[in-house]
This record gives C-alpha cells, sequence and structure tokens, in this order.
C-alpha cells in the first residue's frame, strides 16, 4: 500500500498485539505472529503483519531484523511517585510510618531544582532500559519539580503524565506543605504550561484526603471542573489503618471515596491508585462514574497493604490500570509488576493468563489514561513506542522456554523472572532509547 514510503523502517521479529481485551475475549483478542514486522513512519507505526507481506508492502524500507525477538507495545507504568526513586526499598514500615519517616524527608529535597532535574533524568532512564514508555507520575508540592519531569520526558520524547502534589494539611510536615490558594494557583499555572505540549500531559494531584483540607480539595475539584480534560490522580484505600485515619479526619463523609466524590474529584478521568479495601458503595459509584482503579502490586505487598480484588472488579465491568508505584513500590520494572499481579491473583484465587498481564501493562494502563488510541498497541497510526524482548535472556529463563510449547508459555518465564536484561532495545515515538 505504501510503494516507494523510503522514510519507513520495517522492524521483525515476533509480533504481539491486541484486537480487544483478553479480559473480556480471552486470547482471542490478541494476534501473535511468528515472523511478524511493524512497519514505522516518523512517529507513528503504519502496518503491523506477517513479515513476508510486509516487506513486499514496503520494499523501500529500511530494515530492522530482531530476530526472535518479542516485538510488544512499550509498557505505560500507571501510577508512580519518581521523587521517591532514591528511597525505594527501604525497609521495615507500613504506610503511615514510611511516609513520615522515609517519603516525606526525601520529598523535601526536591525543594531543590537542580536535585529534581537530576531524579526525573535518573528515573526516566531507569523507565526505559526497564522497557517503560509511558508513566504517569507524582511529584512533589514544588513546581519546579513539575517542570524536572516534563523536560526530562520531552529531551526523551516519552508520553508522560505527571502534577504537582498537592498537601495542606498539618499531617503533613513543615516544609512540605503548600495552601489551598497556593495548590491552586500553582497547579493551574503548571498545567497552561504543559498540558497537551509535545507529548505531556498534567494531572492534577492531591496526594490523598488525609493530607489535603476540605478548602484544598474543593479548591483542586474547582480546577478539575474548569479543566475537565485533563485527568486527576489521588489514593483510594490502601492500607486498613488509612481509612480508620480517613474517617477521623472526615467525620460526616459516608467513606472514603466520599471524602473525593463530594470536593468534586470523582469522575471519569479519576485516577484511584490502590482501592484495595473498597466499600459496594464505593464500588458502585467507581463504576458508574467510569473511574480508573490502579493497581500497584509490588507496593502492595512491600508496605503490607493487602490483595486488590482483581477478579471481582473486572467481573464488575471496572477499568483497571496496572503500576509500580515506585518507591512504595519495590520495582521500576512492569515485569516485575506483573508477576506480583499473578502472584496477588493466585492467593486471590483468579490466576491471571499472560496475555491478561501484558495487556494490563501496555493497553490496559493505556486505557485508565484514556491514550489507548494513541499507545500502549501496535496497530496503524498509533504512536511508535515499543520494545523488543528477548524471552530467553538469562540462563534461568532460556532452560525453561526450551520447553514451551506456544507463545504464552514462552512468554511467562520472563514476565516471572525477567528483569532489564530482558528489554533488548526500547523505541519511544519510532526512535531507539
Ligand atoms: N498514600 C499517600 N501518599 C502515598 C505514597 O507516596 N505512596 C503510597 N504507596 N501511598 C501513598
Ligand atoms: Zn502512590
Amino acid at each position: 500500500v505504501c510503494i516507494g514510503d523510503t522514510m519507513a523502517t520495517l522492524h521483525l521479529g515476533q509480533v504481539l498485539s491486541f484486537d480487544g481485551s483478553p479480559f473480556d475475549e480471552g486470547h482471542d483478542a490478541v494476534w501473535h505472529e511468528r515472523r511478524g514486522a511493524l512497519a514505522v513512519e516518523g512517529d507513528r507505526i503504519l502496518a503491523v503483519g506477517p513479515a513476508d507481506a510486509m516487506r513486499a508492502a514496503h520494499p523501500a524500507a529500511e530494515v530492522i531484523d530482531h530476530g526472535d525477538g518479542l516485538i510488544v507495545p512499550g509498557f505505560v507504568d500507571a501510577h508512580a511517585h519518581y521523587p521517591q526513586t532514591g528511597m525505594i526499598a527501604s525497609w521495615g514500615k507500613r504506610l503511615i510510618d514510611w511516609l513520615n519517616h522515609y517519603t516525606f524527608p526525601e520529598e523535601m529535597r526536591f525543594a531543590d531544582p537542580a536535585h529534581a532535574r537530576a531524579v526525573a533524568g535518573r528515573y526516566l532512564d531507569l523507565l526505559l532500559d526497564h522497557g517503560t514508555t509511558s508513566v504517569c507520575t507524582y511529584c512533589t508540592i514544588h513546581p519546579a519539580s513539575v517542570d524536572a519531569i516534563f523536560e526530562a520526558a520531552e529531551a526523551r520524547g516519552m508520553r508522560v503524565f505527571a502534577g504537582k502534589t498537592c498537601m495542606d494539611r498539618d499531617t503533613a510536615p513543615e516544609g512540605l506543605r503548600d495552601s489551598a490558594q497556593s495548590a491552586y494557583d500553582d497547579s493551574k499555572a503548571l498545567l497552561e504550561r504543559w498540558h497537551g505540549t509535545g507529548r505531556a500531559s498534567y494531572v492534577i494531584t492531591p496526594r490523598f484526603s488525609p493530607t489535603s483540607t476540605v478548602a484544598q480539595l474543593e479548591a483542586l475539584g474547582a480546577l478539575w471542573g474548569e479543566h475537565p480534560d485533563c485527568l486527576m490522580q489521588t489514593h483510594l484505600s490502601e492500607q486498613v489503618d488509612e481509612i480508620a485515619w480517613v474517617k477521623s479526619l472526615y467525620p460526616s463523609a459516608r467513606d472514603y471515596l466520599d471524602t473525593y466524590e463530594a470536593h468534586g474529584l470523582l469522575g471519569a478521568g479519576g485516577l484511584y491508585g490502590h482501592a484495595i479495601h473498597l466499600e459496594p458503595r464505593e464500588r458502585d459509584r467507581l463504576r458508574e462514574v467510569g473511574a480508573s482503579l490502579i493497581h500497584c502490586p509490588t507496593s502492595n505487598t512491600f508496605i503490607g497493604s493487602g490483595l486488590f480484588d482483581m477478579g471481582g472488579l473486572t467481573r464488575e465491568g471496572q477499568i483497571v490500570g496496572l503500576a509500580t508505584d515506585t518507591g512504595g513500590g519495590s520495582s521500576f520494572s512492569m515485569l516485575r509488576t506483573m508477576a506480583a499481579a499473578y502472584e496477588i491473583g493466585q492467593l486471590r484465587h483468579r490466576p491471571l493468563h499472560a496475555s491478561e498481564l501484558l495487556w494490563l501493562a501496555t493497553q490496559g494502563s493505556a486505557r485508565a489514561l484514556h491514550v489507548d488510541d494513541r499507545i500502549g498497541n501496535l496497530a496503524a497510526g498509533m504512536e511508535a513506542d515499543f520494545i523488543v524482548l528477548d524471552l530467553a535472556s538469562t540462563p534461568a529463563i532460556a532452560q525453561r522456554v526450551a520447553q514451551a510449547g506456544d507463545i504464552w508459555e514462552a512468554l511467562f518465564p520472563t514476565i516471572m523472572m525477567g528483569d532489564d536484561r530482558a528489554v533488548t532495545s526500547t523505541w519511544v515515538a519510532g526512535r531507539k532509547r
């Protein structure tokens, strides 16, 4: 169809892409080609198909042969805290003590814009090494921490979602508090500077109800009402102690979700991190409005939060994304995150299939972020964010894969045992990073 497209590049390898969600349609939702090809022109995918047909259709294209490598969409991490890069894997605390002990002191360091720039660049490079091409991240209360991550993303061509974390209650420490007004003003200024600039998306970001006053939740709810095309991210029902704390701070709220709902912070563009210990009313409202629930499995086990109900929530039609929650999460890797999601699924008697895990880490998270028509899949017209996986990246994985009967048996050992060594190359908007 595109004879003479001299600018096109043809990537040869195994190719996996989605025609639908494996949660709805099983493995039929997945297209796998042993000798496949991905045609890329500029920053877009031109076509996907069997290698022979693609070579015939694009005779002038430059060819890059990835051999047995598996070409899949770049991973999409739907919830992370880039400022916590330096304190990942901090020992021995549960949520509230963990925040006070490790997180808040680390986030104070971002008062220095040079520090924010250094961590933002290091963080995005770590993501690319691990095959993650898009992330939705919290920043700190400091506006410069938002500039730092968007500038670092722009330099790497990455589609990144980020927002200034807002905290104005005295539950947050001195030095890490804004006010209702400054949170509104700073968020609005950052939104106007960054939202829709290149691949940047601004996300309105009240950290969670325990660190905001009602006045701040209302101000951010109003800002969201003025910019409904922005996403809004926060935390919801992560630990039992946290829920009791919310009840004590908001005595008239019907439940945790109501602290957001009552202040304009519940909607289709809402991203609710963790969402583990939900009441029936909360589940009903989240589903009714089409909100996104973000599963953070390595964090949930690492901080001891609980077991996300993937089976029940997907069955009732909730929108679910997958995320590392770095640095409450113990990894930068979406492979490791898929493995943890599998293990939590086992504890809840809902073993997730490799196709479901890969979908969650790509299309599922992209859908949760409302960009599944742009990223998270390999299809004509989509942005060319993809990775090449080596399905035999270590001797331990290779000896297991030698006995694999099909693509799922070949992929699952890499999901369970793989790390950044499994990511042969990462391509962002058509360019190798
Ligand atoms: N709840 C509020 N802030 C945080 C955070 O930084 N990490 C996690 N895991 N939970 C939170
Ligand atoms: Zn979080």
